[in-house]
């Protein structure tokens, strides 16, 4: 019996564990898409330097969807970086807004 119990409140833990998410804020999307498309080059905490792309929290709409889109930068904007690295990625349309609202979320105080 007291297995029984055990292997139940197991499973029932187990259960929990892989509900799938029901956290779909645009943030937590961001944060999805920039997992799988970004971290090649940038850290996957946007906070800190990555191997090589620039720390990105904080970056702003109109930053993130010129780069991501065209490869640019707003107009005025200063780079963090002088080089040309990174390619646009256009087919990630759908995800600038949410990629935005995750990296401007991690704004530092
Ligand atoms: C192939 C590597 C690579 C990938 C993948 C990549 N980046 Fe970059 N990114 C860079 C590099 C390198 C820079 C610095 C400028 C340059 O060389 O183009 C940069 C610069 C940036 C900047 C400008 C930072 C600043 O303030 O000057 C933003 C914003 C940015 N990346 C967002 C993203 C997002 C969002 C993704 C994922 C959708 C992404 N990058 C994917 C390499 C990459």
């Amino acid at each position: 019996m007291r297995i029984a119990a055990v292997v139940a409140v197991a499973l029932g833990v187990l259960c929990l564990a892989c509900k799938p998410s029901t956290d779909e804020s645009p943030v937590e999307l961001g944060r999805r898409a920039y997992m799988a498309n970004c971290i090649a080059c940038h850290n996957a905490d946007p906070a800190k330097e990555g191997m090589l792309g620039p720390a990105l929290a904080g970056s702003s709409l109109a930053l993130v969807e010129a780069r991501v889109m065209r490869a640019e930068y707003p107009p005025g904007y200063t780079p963090k970086r002088a080089s040309s690295l990174m390619p646009a990625q256009p087919f990630l349309k759908q995800d600038v807004p949410e990629l935005a609202a995750y990296l401007a979320s991690l704004a530092p105080k």
